[in-house]
């Protein structure tokens, strides 16, 4: 099996070339903008670490599936996630002006145009899917059960969900342990969840399988954003390629304002046991996601 870096740099390869290179502005019919084409793409290039498509190929792999066939899949749940991003940073939900190290998209191109891109990237991936799905008439079913998954993780009872009642329970002195939850499972852990179930799919995995690798990237992306709380502050500025210290700022619910650092420390080491726990009934195949967790678990980025 691979490692992140090589499953992130074939991401990369192909990302690069997903939009037509900087096409000229015109009112033809089919026609891209060029300043969407461009807004799109600050974004989506800006090196982000490309965990969600590596581990969905890692699973694929893992599985026994096809990467090149479905490579295009994979990218499509990095173009989600990075119009999660563009959106989250708006203004009118957190309000940030840095993301992967430059500054946010709004900032750049303003709030409308950022909107905009990231509604191009959500639809992008979905023709992303659909031509790769109608290549492959012969696992057509395959194919639109693991594009459910990915809209299901994405929607707007996973990460849509998510993030709404992370805005609704900003400022908010009586939120409570199921509030808490909800948010970190819909918000993130859906969009580890979601694309792995998908990828066992595609790979053409049992039941057991699917759920077993779903459980797994409930509860890894569960851990994923209780590091992420506890980075926002601990974590360096630079390192992370985002303004820190901006949930007390903003009242948000997390696992720091809610069990203080030690407790949000004590939750990640639980939520890990969690997912390696799911993985019991793989061999060392699955060794990639053990130690992906183990690294997660301590990462500064
Ligand atoms: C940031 O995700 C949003 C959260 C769920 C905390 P990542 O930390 O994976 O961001 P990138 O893709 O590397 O920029
Ligand atoms: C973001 O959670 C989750 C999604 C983008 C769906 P955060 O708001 O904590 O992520 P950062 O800290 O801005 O990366
Ligand atoms: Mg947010
Ligand atoms: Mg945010
Ligand atoms: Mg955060």
């Amino acid at each position: 099996m691979r490692t992140v870096a090589e499953y992130a740099k074939i991401v990369n390869g192909r990302l690069e070339n997903l939009l037509p290179k900087l096409p000229e502005d015109s009112f033809a019919e089919g026609g891209m903008p060029e300043l969407l084409c461009r807004s799109m793409n600050y974004s989506l290039l800006a090196g982000g670490k490309r965990l969600r498509p590596a581990m969905f190929l890692a699973a694929l792999e893992m599985l026994g599936g096809d990467l090149d066939a479905w490579l295009d899949y994979a990218c499509a749940v990095e173009m989600i996630h990075s119009y999660s991003l563009i959106h989250d940073d708006l203004p009118g939900m957190d309000d940030d002006t840095m993301r992967r190290g430059r500054p946010t998209n709004h900032v750049v191109f303003g709030v409308g145009q950022a909107i905009l891109a990231g509604d191009g990237l959500l639809n992008g991936a979905f023709e992303l899917m659909l031509d790769c799905a109608l290549r492959r008439p012969g696992k057509a079913e395959r194919a639109l059960r693991a594009m459910r998954e990915i809209a299901t993780g994405a929607g707007v009872s996973g990460m849509i969900a998510g993030q709404v009642m992370d805005l609704r329970c900003e400022r908010q002195g009586e939120a409570d342990d199921a509030a808490l939850s909800f948010i970190q499972r819909d918000k993130t852990a859906c969009m580890f969840r979601y694309p792995l179930r998908a990828a066992a799919t595609l790979a053409g995995a049992g039941t057991k399988e699917i759920d077993a690798l779903g459980a797994y990237g409930e509860a890894f992306g569960r851990a994923f954003q209780a590091v992420d709380d506890l980075l926002d502050v601990l974590g360096d500025s630079a390192a992370m390629g985002k303004t820190l210290g901006k949930d007390a700022e903003q009242g948000k619910l997390t696992m720091v304002s809610r069990y203080g650092v030690d407790g949000a420390r004590e939750q990640v080491r639980a939520l890990c046991e969690r997912a390696l726990a799911a993985l019991e009934g793989f061999g060392s195949e699955a060794d990639f996601f053990r130690e992906l967790m183990r690294s997660t678990a301590e990462r500064t980025r």
